[in-house]
């Protein structure tokens, strides 16, 4: 980040007051209002931050109106395309790809902290058996923080590095068991001679009393999901995980924050509502009302796995999970599939409809992922939670960063407030 030689300059109450122009490496230059206050006796105002940068970040780059998302300046292309998920977490992570040498240790040290302490698997039998695996995944990963003290210490740096390795290792495990749990099927334990992927489709399909062999077609296609599913700079649980952590607070309950702000359908929960909305919808015959209603301000209904806080011309991913997603119903011979058939019927729509166009609203990352998970048999309730497994990578590595990041201050938004002036309290018998 560097200062530009140019100010941008506010007029208030007859006084200029000039104030400095940042610039990054790419996109656009910031103003620094920090000494807004102090100078002009104001605040900037900013409602869901979509205007605000909250700070600097050397890990992903997105131009929303050019479809444009980089992980430490690698396309995310090239990444989905020639890389492994271990390789993107290393990238994320230490900010540079690994070497041979350095993947290998890496993956060594990620494998060697998959298992779970068994006492964490008393956790679960505290749940109920339909309990929504988000829920518990968020309170194990929470619970993470009892089991590992040394954690808790955010000012060493080696700790740190071992927090991360540790919750990115484990946190697949969690995932599996608590759609283990929710089965009431056996704990499949992580498997150190499988891929990550590989590992996370055993832990959720493997069962005791036969032989698992995992699909290679599909566990590239996990590990494509996951890689699309990293990182992707400042949104909702992220900035969550940054602000949770600018505490202080320890990595374990720092990620479980995370996973919270991921929960809700506006965020990672779209796929999940993806699918529900397309059983819904039932028929292709029911799609002209369907859309009748989304289009009706009045209804509150949102075309799933639509439309994005920045991707505004289309979302870069979503173009490689639809190539995904043809390569995976291919694989499992899925042609007539009623749900698949709503989906192409929605997207040609959204293409060519007036009110989707005008607005931007292109199929997004979840549209796809939702479907390709179906197909390979997860169910519903996992997705939201699949995405939590791959956006750990990213948290943590944000995470990481900005508690190395010199001069790091608590996070702490200002706000309008728009109540009730100063008034003196009433007794009881006083109030109308
Ligand atoms: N269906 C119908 N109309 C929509 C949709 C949608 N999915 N998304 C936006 N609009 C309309 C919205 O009503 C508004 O119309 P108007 O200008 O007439 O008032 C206009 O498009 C702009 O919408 P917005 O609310 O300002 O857009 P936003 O940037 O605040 O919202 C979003 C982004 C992702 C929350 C929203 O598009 C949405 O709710 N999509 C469905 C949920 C979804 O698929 N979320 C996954 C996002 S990708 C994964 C992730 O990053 O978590």
């Amino acid at each position: 980040m560097s200062e530009s030689e140019k100010t941008a300059t506010i007029s208030l109450n007859g006084k200029d007051v000039a104030l400095p122009v940042l610039s990054g490496t790419l996109g656009p230059d910031v103003i620094d209002i920090r000494k807004l206050p102090a100078q002009a006796g104001v605040f900037t105002y900013d409602p869901g931050y979509g205007e605000t940068a909250s700070c600097s970040s050397k890990i992903t780059f997105i131009d929303g109106e050019k479809g444009i998302l980089l992980h430490r300046g690698y396309p995310i292309a090239q990444l989905a395309e020639q890389a492994t998920f271990m390789e993107v977490a290393y990238l994320l992570l230490n900010g540079e790809l690994p070497a041979k040498a350095e993947y290998d240790t890496f993956v060594h040290s990620i494998k060697h902290h998959t298992l779970l302490h068994e006492q964490i698997r008393n956790f679960f039998n505290g749940f109920r058996r339909d309990a929504h695996p988000m829920a518990i995944l968020c309170g194990t990963v929470g619970a993470l923080s009892s089991f590992y003290h040394e954690g808790l210490d955010v000012s060493n740096a080696a700790t740190r590095y071992q927090s991360a390795l540790r919750i990115i290792a484990k946190i697949p495990t969690i995932a599996a068991w608590a759609y283990k749990y929710t089965q009431g099927e056996t704990f499949v334990y992580p498997r150190n001679d499988l891929s990550y992927a590989e590992n996370f489709l055993s832990m959720m399909f493997a069962v005791p009393s036969e032989p698992y062999k995992v699909n290679p077609v599909l566990a590239r296609a996990m590990d494509r999901i996951l890689i699309l599913h990293a990182d992707h700079e400042q949104n909702a649980s992220t900035s969550t995980v940054r602000l949770a952590g600018s505490t202080g607070a320890n990595p374990f309950a720092c990620i479980s924050a995370g996973i919270a702000a991921l929960w809700g359908p506006a965020h990672g929960g779209a796929n999940e509502a993806v699918l529900k909305m397309l059983a819904e919808i039932g028929h292709k015959d029911n799609i002209p009302e369907f859309i009748a209603k989304v289009k009706d301000k009045n209804s509150g209904v949102r075309l799933m796995g639509f439309g994005h806080r920045v991707y505004k011309n289309f979302d870069p991913r979503a173009k490689i999970m639809q190539a995904t997603c043809h390569e995976v119903l291919s694989e499992l011979g899925i042609k007539d599939d009623p749900l698949l058939d709503l989906a192409i019927e929605l997207e040609k729509i959204a293409i060519h409809d007036e009110y989707f166009v005008k607005r931007s609203l292109y199929p997004n990352v979840d549209f796809y992922s939702g479907i390709i998970l179906k197909a390979m048999g997860i169910p519903t309730s996992m997705f939201t939670v699949l995405f939590a497994v791959a956006r750990t990578t990213g948290w943590i590595s944000q995470w990481k960063e900005m508690i190395e990041e010199p001069g790091q201050r608590i996070g702490r938004p200002r706000q309008l407030y728009t109540g009730a002036p100063e008034r003196d309290f009433t007794p009881f018998d006083k109030r109308g």
